[in-house]
């Protein structure tokens, strides 16, 4: 950019590093030049196209960006950051923006531009001897996973959003989704990563090495920071066997406790082969059946808790359906289970995964909810929905909860459902979830387990984080990103920084 194109300094060079740069709105010389700087078709300006990246997938948080930027390359990005940290101009990267916490929408006030990467959309390359895949963070999940398949292999990271989200975004958000029990969380998955930092600077680590003791393992900073510390622009993931098959089955119990009793029994007699193990109430199942098209309970009498869940199939062991089958039927001869349905086809399988994956979608059609992502450890759940369960009922008599999700990795979506479609949620929602937040710190669970921290747990993490790790991370946002350009006011509070 010719010295002619600069605008005005948004800050004062001159003044201290802000963490949290001041909500001034981004002037329009600014805006101009950073348009100058990426060329056409790389930017939306207009209101109408910007609507989208200003507001969350739930539509709670509604925020102001005078720009959406779209670069096309690692090195435009570091271009433009550089530019953007020489003005303090705060960066909001978005990938499929579907955060549940407010993770990639702009704060109001036009101080910030969005930052998406949806044109950096390469697969880089596939290794299928080392079982890897290098890409650019702008991928759309499903778009790999299918990469994966046609090379005979398994990206194993599946969500309800993996037709939306991107390779960035579930990095960024270490996503958790439906297979943790077999793969692990997004994290586990990472093999090598390409990262803007605030300062324009590329880290390089985009190695696909399964072994590498050289020093601290930067890289895994910025995976989970949710956009605060860098922009990943690539990353290597492991790739998998494709197994050989999956048997899928819904299970109906009398409580959790009986659902993790069956797990254990899994686990024993079909070791890693369990792959996916969620739990739904029966509220969730009613809720998916009364609201999305096409669903049906499995079964013909109602039950008072639901477990899908999955086994898949290595090469070696094509009796892995049989053995699952009988491990079934001892449990349910044994009276440890009430009952179980097998897909015995693609049709049906899906039948059964549609019954756990819209819940969320069931939810918002049944009315003003409240959400929390927690976790602790699995054999502690039963007693925690219990306790979780009576203490709400105390707080809002009304309320019905929706207790549900991935109980193998000791993860629990303890939702809670208020009303009929159009009600707002009662005054008591902030009094439930200090409840609820207080219990699971209690039990010394995670109040977000998979969902992140966004701009709606800034205050949640500051209050029942430890003070040494909190103090940990203001010290390394302060030497990565000290003007604070990066997804200004999520995660931390700069405020807090001490
Ligand atoms: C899920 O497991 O369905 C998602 O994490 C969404 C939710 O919290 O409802
Ligand atoms: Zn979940």
């Amino acid at each position: 950019m010719s010295a002619s194109k600069r605008c005005a300094p948004h800050h004062s060079p001159d003044a201290a590093p802000a963490l949290n740069p001041t909500a001034k709105a981004i002037p329009s010389s600014c805006v101009q030049a950073i348009k100058d700087l990426l060329g056409p078709q790389a930017w939306l300006e207009s209101g109408q196209d910007r609507a989208p990246f200003e507001v969350d997938f739930r539509s709670i948080h509604h925020g102001q960006t005078p720009l959406v930027v779209l670069p096309g390359s690692t090195e435009q990005v570091a271009r433009l950051v550089r530019y953007c940290a020489e003005q303090q101009i705060g960066i909001v990267p978005q990938g499929g923006n579907t955060s549940y916490c407010g993770g990639a929408t702009p704060r109001p006030g036009n101080t910030e531009i969005v930052m998406s990467l949806r044109r950096m959309s390469r697969i880089r390359s596939l290794d299928a001897l080392n079982d890897s895949m290098t890409a650019d963070a702008g991928c759309v999940l499903e778009t790999l996973q299918e990469a994966a398949a046609s090379a005979g292999r398994l990206l194993p990271m599946s969500l309800g959003s993996e037709g939306s989200c991107t390779l960035g975004g579930v990095i960024s958000t270490n996503a958790g989704g439906t297979a943790v029990l077999r793969y692990g969380v997004m994290r586990e998955l990472v093999l090598g990563l390409e990262v803007v930092l605030p300062d324009g600077r590329v880290l390089d680590q985009l190695r696909a090495l399964r072994k590498d003791n050289t020093g601290y393992d930067v890289k895994q900073l910025f995976i989970g920071a949710e956009g605060t510390l860098g922009i990943v622009t690539a990353a290597c993931v492991k790739l998998f066997p494709r197994p050989a098959g999956t048997v899928t089955a819904m299970i109906a119990l009398a409580s959790p406790a009986a659902a993790l009793a069956l797990l254990a029994e899994l686990k024993d007699r079909l070791g890693t082969a369990v792959t996916t193990f969620e739990i739904m109430p029966r509220v969730a199942v009613d809720l998916v059946c009364r609201h999305i098209k096409g669903t049906r309970d499995p079964f013909g009498a109602a039950h008072p808790w639901y477990v899908l869940a999955e086994i898949s199939l290595p090469q070696a062991d094509s009796d892995l359906a049989g053995r699952f089958e009988s491990a079934l039927a001892d449990a349910i001869a044994g009276g440890r289970t009430i009952d179980a349905v097998s897909a015995t086809s693609d049709a049906q399988r899906e039948a059964l995964w549609r019954l756990r994956e819209a819940i969320p979608e069931a939810q918002r059609h049944e009315g003003a909810g409240l959400k929390h992502d927690i976790s602790v450890e699995p054999q502690r759940l039963p007693k925690f929905i219990e306790e979780g369960g009576a203490l709400l009922a105390r707080i809002i008599p009304d309320a019905r909860l929706v207790a549900y999700g991935h109980l193998g990795d000791g993860n629990l979506h303890f939702n809670l459902t208020v009303g009929g479609a159009g009600d707002a949620l009662p005054a008591a929602s902030g009094q439930v979830q200090r409840a609820v937040h207080d219990l699971v710190a209690a039990y010394g669970g995670s109040i977000s387990a998979e969902h992140g921290i966004g701009q709606s747990k800034v205050a949640e993490l500051q209050r029942y984080e430890d003070p040494v790790a909190l103090a940990l991370m203001h010290s390394i946002k302060r030497v990565i990103d000290p003007r604070g350009i990066m997804n200004p006011g999520k995660v931390l509070d700069p405020g807090q920084a001490r």
